[in-house]
C-alpha cells in the first residue's frame, strides 16, 4: 500500500512525531510505501509530493513544526480541488490512502472528501485542545509548559518592580492554555473566552493580590473579550486571506487595568513562541502513538475516522465526532482555577 502523509493548518509540536511513528511502523511491520504531500491539502490538489523512505523520519520526533510544510488551503479550492480531482490525482500518484493531519478546518475537509468516497484517516492536532472527540491533543502540553515559563519569568519582574503583569496566551475560541498555564503558574487571574467576566471583577481580583503585597498576574486568552463589550475578533483587522487578525487583548486592557487601579502594568503576548520549538517527551509520546495508530486504521480501511485518545488508549472515532464541537473548557475547571483568584 502507498499512504501520502499531509499536515495541514496551523503547526503544532510534535507534527514530525506523526509523521515518523506512521512510516516507521508502516514500513516495519505492514511493508507500506509513503509519500509526504507538500503544504498540507495544497500538496494533495497539486499532486507535489516527496518520497517519505525510513531515513528520511530519522531522529526528527524531537524536531518542532513540520518537515512537509503546512498551509490553510482548502481541498475544495481551485481547478484542481474537489474530490473528483483529488481521486485522479491520488490514481496517477499510486497514492491508495491519505493521512491528514490537523485541526478543525483540516479534519472537516477530510471528512467531506472521505465521505465522496477518498481513503482518508484523520490524526488530530492542535495546541489550543480543542477538539471534542479526543482527550488531549499534542502539542497543547508543549504549549502550556512554554507559556507557564514565560508566565514565571513575568511574574519575578513584576514583583521587582511591584507592577501588575498580563500574559497573553493562544487560544482563539478556548481557554485551555490559559486555564493550564494560569494554574502552573498560580495567577491571580486567568480570562478565557468561555467566560464572561467584566473589568470591575479583573481590578477588584488584581487589587485583592496587590492588597497582599503580591505583584498581580493575569494571564488572558487571545480570544477573551471583556463583559459587556464587543471587540469581536476584528480587534486588529484581518490577513491577506480574511482571517481574523487575534493577538492584542493583553495591551488593550493593561492601560485600563493601570488607570483603574493606580497600579503600573505592563503586558506581554506571548503569540507564535507557544507554537514553535521541540516538542514535550509528552506530546511526542502521544503523536509517535496517534501516527502509529493512524496507519493500523489505514491498512484495515477504516476511511472517514480519526484516531484519538480516549484516557490512556488510542482508538478510532468518526470524523464527524471531531468537526463541529469545539471542547470548551467546562464551568467546573474554571471554578476550580477562580477558586485561588484575587
Ligand atoms: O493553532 C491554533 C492557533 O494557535 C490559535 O490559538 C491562534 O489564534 C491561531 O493558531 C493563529 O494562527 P496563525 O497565526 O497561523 O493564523
Amino acid at each position: 500500500m502507498k499512504i501520502g502523509i499531509l499536515t495541514s493548518g496551523g503547526d503544532c509540536p510534535g507534527l514530525n512525531a506523526v509523521i515518523r511513528g506512521a512510516v516507521l511502523k508502516g514500513i516495519k511491520i505492514y511493508g507500506h510505501e509513503f509519500v509526504g504531500f507538500r503544504d498540507g491539502w495544497r500538496g494533495v490538489v497539486d499532486g507535489d509530493t516527496i518520497e517519505l523512505p525510513r531515513h528520511m523520519v530519522r531522529g526528527i520526533s524531537k524536531q518542532g513544526g513540520t518537515i512537509l510544510g503546512t498551509s490553510r488551503t482548502n481541498p475544495y479550492d481551485g481547478p484542481n480541488g474537489g474530490p473528483e480531482k483529488i481521486k485522479a490525482t491520488l490514481a496517477r500518484l499510486g497514492v491508495d490512502a491519505v493521512i491528514a493531519i490537523g485541526g478543525e478546518g483540516t479534519l472537516a475537509g477530510a471528512r467531506e472528501l472521505s465521505e465522496a468516497g477518498l481513503p482518508i484517516v484523520g490524526v488530530p492536532k492542535t495546541i489550543d485542545n480543542d477538539l471534542d472527540a479526543t482527550d488531549y491533543t499534542f502539542g497543547f502540553d508543549t504549549a502550556v509548559q512554554i507559556a507557564t515559563e514565560a508566565i514565571d519569568r513575568l511574574r519575578t519582574t513584576g514583583e521587582s518592580h511591584h507592577r501588575c503583569m498580563i500574559a497573553e496566551v493562544m487560544g482563539r475560541n478556548v481557554g485551555w492554555i490559559a486555564l493550564h498555564a494560569g494554574m502552573a503558574s498560580g495567577a491571580h487571574a486567568i480570562l478565557i473566552p468561555e467566560q464572561q467576566v467584566s473589568m470591575d471583577q479583573v481590578v477588584e481580583w488584581v487589587l485583592e493580590a496587590h492588597g497582599r503585597g503580591r505583584a498581580p498576574l493575569v494571564v488572558v486568552a487571545e480570544g477573551w473579550v471583556p463583559a459587556g463589550e464587543h471587540i469581536a475578533h476584528s480587534v486588529r483587522g484581518t490577513d491577506v486571506f480574511g482571517r481574523p487578525r487575534l493577538g492584542g487583548i493583553g495591551e488593550r486592557i493593561a492601560p485600563q487595568i493601570e488607570h483603574l487601579t493606580g497600579l503600573e502594568t505592563r503586558a506581554a503576548t506571548l503569540g507564535h513562541i507557544q507554537r514553535g520549538g521541540v516538542p514535550s517527551a509528552f506530546d511526542r509520546v502521544l503523536a509517535t502513538r496517534l501516527g502509529m495508530a493512524s496507519v493500523d486504521a489505514a491498512t484495515k480501511g477504516l476511511w472517514g475516522t480519526m484516531v484519538s485518545l480516549r484516557s490512556t488508549e488510542i482508538v478510532n472515532v468518526g470524523l464527524e465526532e471531531a468537526v463541529g464541537n469545539l471542547k470548551k473548557v467546562p464551568q467546573e475547571r474554571y471554578d476550580e482555577a477562580a477558586m485561588l483568584f484575587g
